[in-house]
């Protein structure tokens, strides 16, 4: 199955470290070339050497802020200038703001919808006229396993509740789009160890309780091999055993084994 991704295009944004880089890694190890996108052009670039010396594969790095859509624009154009077609876009950047609402900077606010849903529709909506006409295509949207609790959890409101926009706006697209050959796959992990949740092996003794980016590259990998007329709508990769952390979320969870 993964030989059919073999050549393809991906865009993968956020990919300069954490998850993103994690899923770019996957992608190339399906013989999948690659467009990364981050603010930082530096680490971005690091791990585009990094991934195309380990897996063979073609990486342009693209510095850009998702929340301009002038950027995204760039970051189309370039893609297409260096390999004549966009087949995967995998949505990943994100950024996180965890206070009590009412101590919240109100300038997060702005930050969360630019980031994590108005940069992922725009996105979307940049490159699906390609998949439309190629009648193929794959998009992987990075949601959150916060959207499977109702109510959302305290300290991550704004933060989760776009990730609930994104999460409906995901399914929706699957209907919209499946005549074209296009599957739309929302992946929800849950707390991962990345500088996105801070330092969550400062917090335990016991490393092998945090989650690492292993499942979800596989989770990725499986939705972009299954046949052709299946769709993974929704992958959820939920953590058995990291402890949840304060301010995260301010209570406490005994481990399974005390
Ligand atoms: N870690 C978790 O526990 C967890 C759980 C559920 C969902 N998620 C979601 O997974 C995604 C990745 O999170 P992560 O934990 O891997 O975060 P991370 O380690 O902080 O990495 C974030 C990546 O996104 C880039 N980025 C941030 N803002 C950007 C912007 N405005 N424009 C372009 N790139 C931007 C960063 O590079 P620059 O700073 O250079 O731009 C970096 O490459 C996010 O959407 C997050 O909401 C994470």
């Amino acid at each position: 199955m993964g030989q059919m991704m073999k050549g393809k295009t991906a865009i993968v944004t956020g990919a300069s470290r954490g998850i993103g880089k994690a899923l770019a890694c996957s992608a190339a190890g399906l013989g999948i070339n690659l467009a990364i996108a981050a603010r930082q052009y530096e680490p971005l670039k690091a791990a585009a050497d990094d991934i195309s010396a380990k897996y063979g594969v073609k990486v342009l790095p693209v510095a850009a802020d998702v929340t301009k859509l002038e950027d995204l624009q760039n970051l189309v154009k370039k893609t297409r200038e260096e390999f004549g077609r966009i087949d995967i876009l995998i949505n990943n950047a994100g950024v996180s703001s965890q206070y009590p609402f009412q101590q919240q900077p109100i300038e997060d606010f702005e930050k969360l919808v630019y980031t994590n849903y108005l940069g992922y529709v725009r996105m979307i909506r940049l490159v699906i006229e390609d998949m439309i006409k190629n009648r193929s295509g794959a998009v992987i949207n990075m949601v959150s396993g916060s959207t499977l609790c109702d109510p959302i959890p305290r300290n991550f409101l704004v933060y989760s509740s776009l990730k609930v926009g994104l999460r409906a706006f995901s399914k929706g697209l699957f209907w919209e789009l499946r005549d074209y050959g296009i599957k739309v796959t929302s992946i929800l992990p849950g707390v991962t160890d990345t500088d996105l949740t801070g330092k969550l092996s400062d917090i335990t003794a016991d490393a092998s309780r945090l989650m690492s980016t292993e499942a979800i590259e596989n989770a990725v990998k499986f939705a972009l091999t299954v046949p052709a007329n299946v769709c993974p709508l929704e992958i959820s990769v939920i953590n058995q055993q990291t402890p949840w952390t304060a301010p995260v979320i301010p209570f406490k969870q005994q481990h399974p084994g005390k």
